[in-house]
C-alpha cells in the first residue's frame, strides 16, 4: 500500500510518499522561512501564494524520488485543516485534482492527527500512548487510543508554547523564528538571575497557559537598560526557557499519572511539534517519562516539525480502515481532534 501525502497548512510546502512497511519512499519539504522573515512572522497571503507556486513541482519531485507513477498509488492524502485556510485550500485542491485524474481515493487528513500518529511511522509503537504536541500553533496533551480516537487531557488556554518562544525572541530583538534563537541565547545565560512565573503549576487538570509568562517576560525586558546587553538578553532567555520547561513538566507529570490510571496498557510518552527541538525540554521529558514509568520517544526532528510524510502516514492509517473522503470535502480552518 502506497500513499502520497501533501502538507500546506502553515509555512512548509511538502509532499511525501509512504508505504505500509513504514518506509518513506520519497520526501520533500520546502520551508518558506526566508519569505516570512522580513515580516517577523508568517503572513497568510504570502504563504498561500508560495504554496500555490511550488506544490506541483514538489509533488513531482516526491514521486520521482519514490520512483513511482501516479497510477501506482493507492490513494492521495492532503492536510484538510486546521491551519491557514489559503494554504489548506491549495493542498486540498491539489490532492483532489490528483486523486480525480488518477482515479484514486482522496483522504483529507487532520494536521494534528498527522503529528499524533508520526511515532507509529517512525517507531511502530502500539496504541495507546501519551502525546505532547508543542508547536507554533498548538500545545496539547493527548491520549492517542487509536486512529481517530484521541482524548485531550490538556490544551493551552491562550498561546501555544512555540508562539511564546517566538514573541519573547521578538521582544528581546533576536529575530524569527524565535525558538532556536532563544535556546541559543539561553545557553550562555544564567537561569537563576531572574525568576519568572511557572504558569499553571500545581493547578488541577493538565491545561497550559503562556500569555502570563510572556507578559512577565516583557515587563522584565522593559525594566532592563536599553539597548539590551547580550548578557541581559541571555539571562532573560534562560529564565524564560526554564519557566516554560518547568510549566510543561508540571502539566505532563499530571498527564502521565492520569494516562497511566485510565490507559494502564500504555507504555510510551511521545513528543511532536517544533518545540520538541528544545534540548532542555527533551531532557525534562526523558526524566519525567523515567519517573512516571513511560518510555520517552521523539521522532527525528524533521518529522516533529511540519512535513508531508506524517500526512501520508495518517492517510495510510485511515485508508486501511476504509476511512476515505469525498471530493466534496471542504477545507477546515479549525478542526479539533
Ligand atoms: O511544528 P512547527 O515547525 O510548526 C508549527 O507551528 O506547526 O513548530 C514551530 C515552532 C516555532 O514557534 C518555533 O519557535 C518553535 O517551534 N521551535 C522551538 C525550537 N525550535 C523550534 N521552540 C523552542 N526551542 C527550540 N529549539
Ligand atoms: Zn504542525
Amino acid at each position: 500500500m502506497v500513499i502520497l501525502g501533501i502538507e500546506t497548512s502553515c509555512d512548509e510546502t511538502a509532499a511525501a510518499v509512504v508505504d505500509a512497511e513504514r518506509r518513506i519512499l520519497g520526501e520533500v519539504v520546502l520551508s518558506q522561512l526566508e519569505e516570512h522573515r522580513p515580516f517577523g512572522g508568517i503572513v497568510p497571503e504570502v504563504a498561500a501564494r508560495s504554496h500555490l507556486q511550488h506544490i506541483d513541482r514538489l509533488v513531482a519531485e516526491a514521486m520521482k524520488r519514490a520512483g513511482l507513477g501516479f497510477h501506482q498509488l493507492d490513494a492521495v492524502a492532503a492536510t484538510g485543516g486546521p491551519g491557514l485556510i489559503g494554504g489548506v485550500i491549495v493542498g486540498v485542491m491539489t490532492g483532489k485534482a490528483l486523486a480525480l485524474a488518477s482515479g484514486k481515493p482522496f483522504l483529507a487528513v487532520n494536521h494534528l492527527e498527522g503529528h499524533a500518529l508520526t511515532a507509529r511511522l517512525t517507531h511502530g509503537i502500539d496504541f495507546p500512548y501519551l502525546l505532547l504536541l508543542a508547536s507554533g500553533g498548538h500545545c496539547q496533551l493527548l491520549a492517542v487510543e487509536g486512529v481517530g480516537r484521541y482524548t485531550r487531557l490538556g490544551t493551552t488556554i491562550d498561546d501555544a508554547a512555540g508562539e511564546a518562544f517566538d514573541k519573547v525572541a521578538k521582544m528581546a530583538g533576536l529575530g524569527y523564528p524565535g525558538g532556536p534563537l532563544v535556546e541559543q541565547a539561553a545557553r550562555v545565560g544564567d537561569p537563576a538571575r531572574f525568576t519568572l512565573p511557572r504558569p499553571m503549576k500545581g493547578k488541577p487538570g493538565c491545561d497550559f497557559s503562556f500569555s502570563g509568562l510572556k507578559n512577565a517576560t516583557r515587563l522584565l525586558i522593559e525594566s532592563l537598560p536599553k539597548p539590551l546587553s547580550t548578557q541581559d538578553g541571555a539571562d532573560v532567555c534562560a529564565a524564560f526557557q526554564i519557566a516554560v520547561a518547568d510549566s510543561i513538566a508540571d502539566r505532563t507529570r499530571r498527564a502521565i499519572r492520569d494516562f497511566k490510571t485510565r490507559w494502564p496498557t500504555g507504555r510510551h510518552l511521545v513528543v511532536a511539534g517544533g518545540v520538541a527541538a528544545n534540548t532542555l525540554l527533551r531532557q525534562t521529558l526523558i526524566r519525567l517519562g523515567n519517573d512516571g514509568g513511560l518510555e520517552f520517544l521523539a521522532p527525528p526532528l524533521s518529522l516533529c516539525t511540519d512535513n508531508a510524510a506524517m500526512i501520508a502516514w495518517a492517510g495510510l492509517e485511515r485508508f486501511r480502515l476504509g476511512l476515505v473522503d469525498g471530493l466534496d470535502f471542504a477545507p477546515r480552518p479549525r478542526w479539533p481532534l
